[in-house]
């Protein structure tokens, strides 16, 4: 991931996402240990794009349901946040939050409800799917044994959409 190859082409699928004050709001929640939501949203994002590239497969929804499929937006482990059990519910609430913030394809709402399955209840309806689903475990799972840290994708963004610019921490 160090050259980050073909990353421009990348932020061109998300650019809109990426500047927007919900995604850039998950650089403020822990998801995996001390990886925020963001980054490990953005890693998922990435890769899905270089490999749904490389298999000629929608490589823009891929990168776009990769950004916004954990956009739940609360912490998690404020148990008053979410009533349920954070595992089966966070597609659903991370859907109704990016519904709101752009216009989905139906393969995009289906990548971020499904991206849990075969543990949650909702199944992968295109390769897409199924790839950003696979690729959310395999980057979870580098997050998790600490061989990779997504923050290090953060070099590679334009000064202009890095989550916490000077404006955002002084608010
Ligand atoms: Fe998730
Ligand atoms: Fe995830």
């Amino acid at each position: 991931m160090g050259a980050a190859i073909n990353f421009p082409h990348f932020v061109g699928q998300v650019n809109d996402l990426l500047s927007s004050s919900q995604v850039r709001s998950m650089s403020r929640l822990c998801h995996h240990g001390k990886v925020t939501c963001y980054d490990h949203s953005l890693f998922v994002a990435y890769v899905s794009f270089r490999a749904a590239r490389f298999l000629k497969l929608d490589y823009r929804a891929a990168a776009r349901g990769g950004l916004l499929h954990d956009l739940y937006l609360y912490n998690s482990r404020d148990k008053s946040a979410h009533p349920g059990w954070q595992c089966f519910d966070h597609p659903e609430a991370a859907l109704r939050n990016a519904d709101r913030l752009t216009e989905l394809s139906d393969k995009e709402r289906n990548i971020i409800l499904s991206h849990m399955w075969p543990v949650a209840k909702y199944r992968p309806r295109s390769k897409e799917a199924a790839l950003v689903d696979f690729v959310d475990t395999l980057c979870a799972t580098l997050e998790l044994c600490r061989v990779y840290r997504p923050i290090r994708l953060r070099a590679h963004l334009p000064q202009a959409l890095l989550p916490q610019s000077a404006a955002e921490a002084a608010a």
